[in-house]
């Protein structure tokens, strides 16, 4: 571990390590706020498991002082512990439930006496205080830290801000943005006492009726991975950590502790996996959360295909990976797959993994964990929406008659645990739809416009009903600022730039997952009843779901197969109108990178910023494309009337390159590409021209984690 002039500290590469480098970690200051002493802790946990918990006994002779993390090497610390402590900071200290529930994991009496460091986090690891190994403590979320506002025999409070969803960061499609923001919730993680913040979510929106998409950026993985690493670099900016997650194709609530996520190796890698590539190699986050589902028939949590040979061995992540919590049902694969934390962590799975380690059973996965009850009760699904009320018609005049602006907010929310629905969720009840038209008409009656402002968790259905607005504020979860932000846009204080991070389809069966999402309970499981609401979640039933659609999600489906959305990907307006000059190429032959330029012009009377996307539209090859994928996009700054910037953007070969699974390979196929610079997917400005004068093997990967099963996936058919 060494100190960085920028004041970031390192890990060495884990896993990996021929030898460590023997820098003494730097002396570091008692406090939790030290986040080098917790990263210490953290790196001395993956770093034992690459010298292998068998390897190294307890070597600090009789009375003499154990090696002190944070004075002795990592090498020192590390080869003082015995087996038992090396395990301790694998398995977490377990969910202080208030009361013990048969086969789940739980902690020790010894570790639920241990007062907690942040009251309400989600969980912590070990402290190991013989060695100056602190607790480290993990705790939620995406939109700001999730913990007790309160602590027992402390007169401060704790109160976390509520920042914006992710969805609502995406559509600002601005990573320094999300670096801005991630730096303050990274203040609030360092200054309350945790050390990780479980975040950023980033899983891709293959449906808008995944349950969790507001904590999750979009359906496109280049804007994806753009934010998330954007945020990560600005929460470890302020010195805790954060955790890529969940890790992988965790796109479906439903029964998400047992479903199997069944997806060809191209959509994997060209979409469900590609994502987090971007945010690790940009940012190195400190950890990634391994999800709760199989993919392609194996535990994420248990995957080393996946743990090891992709994120370590191919992106050269250098983190920690801990599970999601209660996750898997095999702790001794966990460690074999490259898992190494596993949380909340029971003194079941400490005891299973002592066991493999003494008997040599390590390598033979053989552990069973006792597939685990869940604990009653789960805070995490939402509350059902309330009906919309009755509203009489001289309320609308009168509320007509007196305001200048006819406003109504339409709220959706969604949660961990469950998916949303269709009718009276994505759609819009009749009351809705009913209020609506009767708050436009009486509106529109008296010559003032109708807002429809828009305060959801995902996509909802817009195209029945939006003749009736003159206008659509798409809000998203705005967090406690909501109501000053909302003022400030629908004032004209501020000139909104956002677009939209995943497409709005003008109807459900649109969506090309909806045929197979959220997936189906395993036939030999078909005659059991599903668990309703939370035993849903907590117990739920085996169950797979097929990604039919592949590498055809979102615009990428669309766009290919000619469906109109409500509202495409990229889409959003201004108060002010952008104009685009030439787009100029550096060169008209690919030679290993092109620079695109464009210079935007704001053409109108107000200040504004536009958020220009670059879309690349490849000749037709063996391996079936999208009619376009976003390669680029880059965010003006604030432009004055009048005010023109040139943007560029660099094509390198994996801009250009699909995935193809019959070579393990990253391929740019040979011929003319077509580069646009756009406003949305389906507003093109501007175009121009390259060659690929032959096909390039880009990148080679591993062939792993191919579907168990042949899938019939969808295929344009061209004319
Ligand atoms: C949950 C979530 C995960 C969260 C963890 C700890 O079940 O899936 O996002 O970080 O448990 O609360």
């Amino acid at each position: 571990m060494c100190q960085r002039a920028n004041g970031r500290l390192d890990f060495l590469p884990l896993r990996r390590l021929p030898t460590v480098r023997q820098e003494p970690v730097s002396a570091m200051p008692a406090s939790h706020a030290s986040p080098s002493r917790e990263r210490a802790a953290i790196r001395s946990v993956s770093l034992l498991l690459f010298v292998g918990l068998p390897l190294m006994t307890a070597s600090s002779g009789a009375g003499q002082t154990p090696p002190q993390l944070g004075g002795a090497s990592l090498d020192e610390v590390i080869g003082a512990m015995t087996v038992e402590e090396k395990v301790s900071l694998l398995v977490g200290m377990g969910m202080n439930l208030p009361f013990d529930i048969p086969g789940l994991p739980r902690p020790s009496p010894e570790d639920r006496a241990v007062p907690e460091k942040v009251p309400g986090a989600a969980g912590r690891t070990h402290a190991i205080e013989r060695l100056g190994i602190p607790s480290i403590t993990l705790a939620d979320g995406p939109a700001g830290i999730r913990i007790d506002p309160t602590r027992e025999g402390d007169a401060r409070t704790y109160h976390a801000t509520a920042f914006p969803v992710a969805t609502l960061l995406s559509s600002s499609w601005d990573p320094a943005l999300a670096e801005t923001v991630g730096a303050a919730i990274g203040r609030q993680v360092r200054e309350y006492g945790a050390d990780v913040l479980l975040a950023p979510g980033m899983n891709l929106h293959r449906n808008p009726l995944g349950g969790r998409n507001f904590e999750y950026y979009s359906e496109d993985p280049l804007l994806n991975g753009r934010m998330a690493a954007g945020f990560v670099n600005g929460v470890e900016s302020e010195g805790v950590g954060t955790s890529l997650k969940h890790f992988a194709v965790n796109s479906q609530e439903f029964n998400r502790l047992k479903s199997n996520s069944i997806v060809g190796q191209r959509a994997l890698r060209e979409l469900y996996l590609r994502g987090f590539e971007i945010a690790v190699k940009e940012a190195q986050p400190w950890t990634v959360m391994s999800a709760y589902n199989l993919v392609n028939g194996t535990y994420a949590p248990q995957d080393r295909d996946l743990l090891t040979t992709i994120l370590r061995d191919e992106w050269g992540f250098e983190g920690f990976v801990m599970t999601d919590w209660f996750a898997g049902d095999d702790p001794v694969a966990m460690m074999r797959a490259g898992n190494d934390v596993i949380m909340p962590g029971g003194v079941q799975q400490s005891a299973a993994i002592v066991a493999a380690v003494g008997s040599d059973e390590l390598s033979e996965a053989q552990l069973e964990a006792e597939e685990a009850h869940r604990p009653p009760g789960n805070i995490l699904m939402p509350a059902p929406p309330i009906p919309e009320m009755e509203t009489e018609a001289a309320l609308i005049r009168g509320a007509a008659a007196r305001a200048d602006v006819g406003l109504y907010s339409l709220g959706r929310n969604s949660g961990e645990g469950g998916d949303r629905g269709v009718e009276g969720d994505f759609d819009l009840t009749v009351a809705e739809v009913a209020l609506i038209r009767d708050l436009s008409q009486g509106f529109r009656a008296e010559g003032k416009p109708f807002v429809v402002v828009l305060n959801v968790a995902g996509v909802t259905e817009v195209a029945g009903w939006r003749d009736a607005a003159d206008a659509i504020l798409l809000a998203w979860q705005p967090g406690q600022e909501a109501g000053n932000a909302i003022a400030d846009v629908l004032s004209g204080a501020v000139n909104p730039s956002g677009k939209l991070p995943m497409s709005f389809p003008a109807q459900y069966t649109d969506v090309p997952s909806s045929r197979t999402f959220p997936g189906q309970v395993l036939p030999e499981y078909a005659d059991q009843e599903q668990p309703a609401g939370f035993m849903a979640m907590l117990n739920p039933l085996p169950s797979q779901a097929v990604y039919e659609e592949g590498i055809f999600v979102g615009y990428r489906y669309y766009d290919t197969f000619d469906v109109e959305p409500a509202y495409p990907f990229g889409y959003g307006l201004s108060y002010t109108t952008f104009e685009y000059g030439d787009l100029e190429l550096s060169e008209a032959r690919f030679g290993g990178e092109i620079t695109a330029r464009v210079m935007v012009t704001n053409t109108g009377d107000v200040p504004g910023r536009e958020v220009v996307q670059l879309y690349v539209s490849a000749p037709r090859g063996s391996l079936v494309k999208p009619e376009a994928e976003l390669r680029a996009f880059a965010k003006t700054r604030l432009l004055q009337p009048g005010e023109s910037q040139t943007l560029a953007f660099t094509l390198d070969g994996r801009s250009l390159a699909s995935f193809d699974p019959d070579r393990s390979a990253w391929i740019a196929e040979a011929g003319e590409y077509e580069v646009r610079a756009a406003a949305s997917s389906r507003d093109t400005r501007v175009r121009a021209r390259f060659a690929v004068p032959e096909t390039l093997v880009v990148e080679e990967a591993h062939d792993v984690m191919g579907p168990e099963v042949e899938i019939d996936l969808l295929r344009p058919t061209y004319d």
